[in-house]
C-alpha cells in the first residue's frame, strides 16, 4: 500500500465523523480497523497472561506477543529481537533510561546535553537528573527559524558529557532534526546519545543501528497503535548498564529474602503484567505501517506542511511560528487578536481538530516570546483538500475579528 486514494477508508473514525478534518496527529493518530480488530481478536479468541500459564491459551498469547517483539525490531533496524523492550510510552522510556542507566553513570560536575526543541518528557527526567546528582543541563539553542546549532552542539559536547537526549521531529514547530549528523558528532567525543522518535516512527524510514542511536525511543498511540504502549531500543553495548526501574513479577531469576537476581534487558524491563493487548495492537500497527513506503510517506507529511504554510501565511496577521530547513507534517502558527485557545476552538466549531497551547515545548516557546501556538499535524490521511477547507475557516475567523 503505497499512500491509496481510499486511505481514509481504514479508518473507521472518519466513518463516524464524516466531516472531520483531524489535524491533531502530533497528539495522537488514528487507529486503522486492522488495529482496532486485533486487539478486539485477542480479548474475544486469545486472551491470557503471558509467560506464566502452560496451557496453549497462555502459550499463545505469550508467543503472540514474543512474536511482535521480533517484529518492532525488524522494523526499527534492530538486529535482534532482545535489543527492544515494551514500555508504556516514550515518556516511561525516556525516564527508564535516566533512572535506570543514567543515574548510576552520572557524578557531580558532568553534562547532560538537550535541544531546545526538546518535548518535556525528554527534558524533565535529566532536568530532574542533573539537579540530584549536581549535573549540569546544557541545552543547545535553535535560531529565529527552529533549526538547531550544530556548532553549538559540538562546543556543547566534552569529556564530561554523559549524554545527549534529541528529538527526530520537533512536535511543536516541527523541525526535522539532523539526527544522525547529531549522533556523529556525540559519538566522536564518546557520548551515547537517545533519540526521541516519538514523531517520526511508523511514517519516517528508519534503521536504528544506521543510525546510530543508543537508545531510542517511541510511542504506539503516535502511529497507529494503540493507548499506553511504548517501546525502548537499547543498542546491545548499554543493555547491561540500564538496570529495572519497576520491580516485581516477570523480571527475574530467583528471589530470596534476602536478594533478588533479575532476568537480562529487556525482560528485567517488563515487571508485572504488560499491556498484552496492547502490544499486540502495535503489532496490528506496525504491520499496517509496513505497507506503507516510508520515503513516500515522509514526503506526503512534508508536501502538506509546506502547502499549508503557504497558505496560511497568505493571510495577514497570521504568524508561523518556526520556518525550519527541513521539517515534517507540522504547522505552528498565530494569529495577531485571536488566542491560540479561541482559534483552536473556533476550528474545532467547524469540525477542524487542531491543538493549542504550548504543546509540551514550554520553554522552546518562551524563547521565542510566546506562551501558545495553534498547531497543525498531518498524516496520511490528510490532504491539500483539507487544507484549503482550514484556509477558507481561518479567513472567517479573521474576518469575524476585523
Ligand atoms: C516529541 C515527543 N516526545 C515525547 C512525547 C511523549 O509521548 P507519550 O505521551 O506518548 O509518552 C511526545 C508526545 O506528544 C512527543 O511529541
Amino acid at each position: 500500500m503505497t499512500l491509496p486514494q481510499n486511505i481514509k477508508s481504514h479508518f473507521p473514525i472518519f466513518t463516524h465523523h464524516p466531516g472531520l478534518l483531524y489535524f491533531d496527529n502530533a497528539a495522537t493518530t488514528q487507529r486503522p480497523q486492522v488495529v482496532i480488530e486485533a486487539i478486539e481478536k485477542f480479548y474475544k479468541e486469545e486472551n491470557a497472561n503471558i509467560h506464566r500459564g502452560v496451557y496453549p491459551l497462555s502459550a499463545r498469547a505469550s508467543q503472540a506477543y514474543e512474536r511482535v517483539r521480533a517484529q518492532v525490531a525488524n522494523f526499527i533496524g534492530a538486529a535482534n529481537s532482545k535489543d527492544v523492550a515494551f514500555t508504556s510510552g516514550t515518556t516511561d522510556s525516556i525516564n527508564r533510561v535516566a533512572s535506570g542507566y543514567l543515574k548510576k553513570q552520572l557524578e557531580e560536575g558532568d553534562n547532560i546535553i538537550i535541544s531546545a526543541l526538546a518535548h518535556h518528557a525528554n527534558l524533565i527526567p535529566w532536568q530532574m537528573l542533573a539537579e540530584e546528582k549536581k549535573a549540569e543541563l546544557r541545552v543547545i539553542s535553535v535560531d529565529a527559524q527552529g533549526n538547531v546549532d550544530l556548532n553549538e552542539l559540538l562546543k556543547k559536547l566534552d569529556r564530561r558529557s554523559r549524554l545527549l537526549a534529541i528529538t527526530s521531529i520537533s512536535n511543536s514547530i516541527g523541525t526535522l532534526n539532523p539526527v544522525a549528523e547529531m549522533i556523529d558528532l556525540a559519538h566522536r567525543k564518546g557520548v551515547p546519545v537517545l533519540v526521541d522518535g516519538a514523531q517520526s516512527t511508523g511514517l519516517y524510514p528508519l534503521n536504528v543501528r544506521t543510525l546510530g542511536a543508543d537508545f531510542y525511543t517511541f510511542s504506539a498511540h503516535k502511529m497507529f497503535g494503540p493507548f499506553g504502549v511504548g517501546v525502548l531500543y537499547v543498542r546491545p553495548r548499554y543493555q547491561d548498564q540500564i538496570k529495572p526501574i519497576h520491580f516485581g513479577g516477570g523480571m527475574i531469576k530467583r528471589v530470596q529474602f534476602s536478594k533478588t537476581e533479575f532476568l537480562d534487558f529487556p525482560k528485567n524491563q517488563e515487571a508485572g503484567t504488560p499491556n498484552v493487548a496492547g502490544v499486540i495492537g502495535l503489532g496490528a500497527a506496525i504491520s499496517f505501517c509496513e505497507k506503507l513506503d516510508q520515503v513516500q510517506c515522509a514526503k506526503h507529511l512534508k508536501s502538506l506542511a509546506a502547502y499549508a504554510k503557504e497558505a496560511f501565511a497568505s493571510i495577514d496577521g497570521l504568524h508561523l511560528v518556526g520556518q525550519p530547513k527541513d521539517y515534517g507534517g507540522i504547522v505552528s502558527f498565530t494569529m495577531d487578536q485571536v488566542h491560540p485557545h479561541d482559534l483552536a476552538q473556533f476550528l474545532g466549531e467547524e469540525g477542524i481538530a487542531v491543538r493549542a497551547g504550548h504543546h509540551c515545548t514550554q520553554p522552546l516557546l518562551e524563547s521565542m516570546g510566546l506562551a501558545a501556538t495553534t498547531r497543525a499535524s498531518f498524516s496520511i490521511y490528510n490532504s491539500t483538500a483539507e487544507i484549503d477547507q482550514m484556509l477558507e475557516a481561518l479567513k472567517a475567523i479573521k474576518k469575524f475579528w476585523e
